[in-house]
Order: structure tokens, then sequence, then C-alpha cells
């Protein structure tokens, strides 16, 4: 551990130098650590989530001890499960993210807290409709699990970050910039949480805390027949299917030393679906 933090304490002091010195100069390179997160502490809500699942384990491989945090406790179970299994540090912890009392006990009482990832949240889904047709208690209820649950928990973190530093990345969705028909509550609630960071991001960067956010795209939730298959290749513009890893993938560069230099942005992994016109037809 201190090894650890004494090479990076060395990266950012050679950096430092090498910033005051001319344009031409030698790189200094990140490390190749195999688990650059040792000895960090992680919380990730909606850790039993579909994405969820694939970034606390991410992050309990690069060496982070991860709590992973939802309501149902056999959910939470099968993750603290994977982690054991992968020989990772995982903790599973039963919180209703709308009981304020409980999250702020959580936070509290953890030994300590260098990571946060928001991901706890989710559509209408079956309550989708038009806006003309929607009901309150709906917006309310999607406005409430995404929204107001990641500004609960910042909120809570950071007032465990303040003189230590931190990493946070919020889960937002490109539904968020561009919107969707008969997903307005979802769409809206996504759109908050985008400027929701921006603005935490200005007062916690005096503080050395970092907050992203990532917007996935379409990531399919389970296996695809040979015609989704299809559907999900032409709708981005790289031909991919999005995987679960892929959104892993980005938290884990934002929270990681790759992230030094970089707060308040809103990294879209989508396989550039949401770039735009695609063109006219030939
Ligand atoms: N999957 C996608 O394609 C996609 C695309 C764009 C954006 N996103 C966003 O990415 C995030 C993660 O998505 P996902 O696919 O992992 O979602 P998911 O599979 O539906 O999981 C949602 C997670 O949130 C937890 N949760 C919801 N409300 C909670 C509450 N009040 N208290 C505690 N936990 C609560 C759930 O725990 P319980 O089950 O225990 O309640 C579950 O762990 C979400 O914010 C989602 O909107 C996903």
């Amino acid at each position: 551990m201190l090894v650890k933090r004494l090479t990076r304490k060395f990266r950012a002091v050679c950096l430092r130098l090498a910033q005051q010195t001319a344009t031409s100069r030698t790189y200094v390179l990140g490390t190749t650590d195999p688990k650059p997160l040792l000895g960090k502490v992680a919380v990730v809500t909606g850790g039993s989530g579909a994405l969820g699942r694939a970034i606390v384990q991410r992050l309990a491989v690069e060496g982070a001890t991860v709590y992973a945090l939802g309501r149902d406790a056999s959910r939470l179970a099968s993750v603290v499960a994977e982690g054991v299994a992968l020989g990772a540090e995982v903790h599973g912890s039963q919180v209703d993210l709308s009981d304020d009392a409980a999250v702020e006990s959580f936070f509290a009482d953890l030994p300590r807290l260098d990571i946060l990832v928001c991901s706890a949240g989710g559509s209408e889904r079956d309550a989708a409709a038009p806006i003309w047709q929607q009901s309150m208690a709906v917006i309310d209820d999607v406005i409430a699990s995404n929204l107001r649950t990641t500004i609960q928990c910042v909120a809570a973190a950071s007032r465990r970050m303040l003189g230590e530093g931190g990493r946070i990345v919020c889960l937002s969705s490109v539904i968020g910039e561009r919107g969707k028909a008969r997903f307005s509550g979802y769409a809206a609630s996504k759109a908050g949480i985008i400027g929701f960071v921006r603005a935490a991001a200005i007062e916690l960067g005096e503080q050395d805390i970092r907050i992203n956010v990532v917007s996935p795209g379409q990531i399919p939730r389970g296996d695809l027949s040979p015609d989704q298959l299809v559907w999900q290749r032409s709708s981005n513009v790289l031909g991919e299917v999005g995987a679960h890893e892929d959104i892993a993938e980005a938290v884990a560069y934002l929270v990681g030393d790759g992230g030094r230099f970089i707060t308040g942005h809103n990294l879209v992994v989508d396989g550039g679906r949401s770039l735009g016109l695609r063109g006219d037809a030939k």
C-alpha cells in the first residue's frame, strides 16, 4: 500500500515538474499496476442490477473493496458470491435509497470512502406512456429513483470524502440528452443527472473530488434472437452490440488514474448511436 501510494505521489510530482519545463519533454507514463484500486473502498448503488453487477466486479478485480447496494437480498447475495469466486472483496448492503436516514447512516458507518458509482435507477418500463396519458405517480417514482437517489448519495458520499478527495461517477443515459417517446420522466431524470453533475463538479473540484457522468446507450439485458442481433448491430454506427463490460470499462477509466484531469464530463458509451442523422436513402 505504502509503495503504491508513494508511486502515485511520485508520478504526480513528475507530472507537475514536467509541466514547468519546455513543451517538448518525455511523457510520464502511467503504471502497469494490475490492481490499481488496491486499498480503495468503493460503493456502487444499484450494484445488483444488470450494469451495476459488471461495475462491481470490475472495480473489485482492480483491487477495490466494493459495497454493492440494492433492496433485494437474494440479488445482492449472488453479486457477493460472484465477487468471492473472483477472489475479490465484495459486500452486499441492503439499503433502500428512498430512505434518507438509512442512506446517511450507511455512508457514515463506512470505514472510508474513495469511490462512489450511482447506478441505481431505471425507466418507466411497462408503465411507459405519452405524457398526456402518463400518471404523476409514475413520473414521481422515476425521478425519485434516478435523480433524487443520485443527489442524495452524492451529498452523503461527498461529506465522507471532504479532506480526503474521491471519485464519483453517476449513470445517466443517452435518453437524458436525446429524449425518447413515451419515456419523458426517465429523460427528465437523466438530463437532471447531467446538469446536477456539472454543478457539483464545480463545487467539488476544490475538494479534490472528481465527479463525472457515464451515459450508456442501449445495452441488451438478456440473450438476443438472430433478428434482435441484426437490429442491435444496425442501431449504431460501429455495427457492434453494446456489452455490460463496456460501461464498466468507462467507469473504471474515470475512477482510475486515467481520470486525473477529468471532471464534470458526460462520457457517452453507445457505439455512436446518438450522434445524429445517418444520411439520406441511397
Ligand atoms: N441497461 C441499459 O441498457 C441502460 C442504458 C442506459 C442507462 N442505464 C442506466 O444505468 C443504470 C444501471 O442500469 P441497470 O441495467 O443495471 O438497471 P437494473 O438492472 O434495472 O438495476 C437497477 C438497480 O437499481 C437498484 N435500485 C433501484 N431503486 C432502488 C432503491 N430505491 N434503493 C436501492 N436500490 C435501488 C436495484 O436494486 P433492487 O433490484 O434490489 O431494487 C438494482 O440493483 C440505471 O441508472 C439505468 O437507468 C441503463
